[in-house]
């Protein structure tokens, strides 16, 4: 019978972190499809039920919340424990390149070696970095969007995306990016939580993982 021993792997602040970034988005993508696509047609606008303004102002107060998680996960990307810092998702160490490779062939089902590994695999880790740079592009854009007569903002706004319109287009595309993201993301935590008896899904919550005992 294999035997397991219990490890700490994600702090408090990223479990917070990661609910917080990830209700957070829900919630833009939704009232971001709203701003772009009203689907009441705002016939009902005037009527004292604001569905516009409401949209809005859900996707500024999660706008906050968002840029502040971006802020948090830069300070821990720096300062966080062993796996929550950069350095453990880059393939820049014999370890973490073979990590990369083997999660590839695992994936494409070439391959059924898992590398055990107590913070994220090296694919996962790169495309949550991915999701952070695509992260603080949607906060540039946004507040572009938002106080363009903050003359800062403005002149910083337009020397990047020439204009307003520039950055909306980039705004939306890259909505996108984070719903195809949140799909794939949640149905590779299933896959490894059926595969492998690590705990992952719930190390989330709690924190803690699983490994082999040697
Ligand atoms: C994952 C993060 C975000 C997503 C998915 C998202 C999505 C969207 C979408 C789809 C639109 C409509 C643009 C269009 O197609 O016309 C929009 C508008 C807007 N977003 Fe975001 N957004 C995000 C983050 C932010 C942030 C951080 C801010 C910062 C304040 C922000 C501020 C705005 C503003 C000001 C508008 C324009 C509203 C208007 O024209 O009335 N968004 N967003
Ligand atoms: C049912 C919903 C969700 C579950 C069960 C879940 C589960 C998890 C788990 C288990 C991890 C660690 C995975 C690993 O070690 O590679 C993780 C990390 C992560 N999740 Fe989720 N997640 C959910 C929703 C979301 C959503 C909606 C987003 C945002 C679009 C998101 C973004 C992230 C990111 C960026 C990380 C990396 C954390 C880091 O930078 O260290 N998740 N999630």
């Amino acid at each position: 019978m294999a035997l397991y021993e219990k490890h700490h792997c994600w702090s408090f602040l990223i479990r917070i972190w990661h609910w917080a970034f990830a209700f957070s988005i829900v919630a833009l993508v939704i009232t971001g499809f709203y701003i772009n696509t009203p689907w009441t047609n705002t016939v009902i606008e005037g009527s004292a039920s604001w569905p516009m303004a409401w949209a809005r102002y859900i996707h500024y107060v999660a706008a906050y919340t968002f840029s502040c998680t971006v802020v948090i996960r830069a300070y821990l990307y720096i300062f966080g424990n062993a796996q929550e810092r950069v350095w453990d998702i880059l393939p820049i160490t014999p370890r973490n390149i073979k990590n990369l490779w083997r999660t590839l062939l695992l994936y494409s089902y070439i391959s059924d070696k898992h590398d055990e590994r107590l913070g994220h695999n090296i694919l996962a880790g790169l495309s949550y970095l991915g999701t952070w740079v695509a992260s603080l592009v949607m906060v540039a854009t946004g507040f572009y969007l938002l106080f363009p007569e903050v003359a800062w903002i403005a002149t910083t706004g337009n020397a990047i995306f020439h204009s307003q319109q520039v950055a909306r287009f980039v705004h939306h595309i890259i909505m996108w990016w984070y719903m195809i993201f949140v799909i794939i993301h949640i149905y590779l935590c299933v896959w490894n939580d059926i595969r492998f008896p690590e705990g992952l899904i719930s190390s989330i919550f709690t924190g803690k993982k699983f490994s082999h005992k040697d």
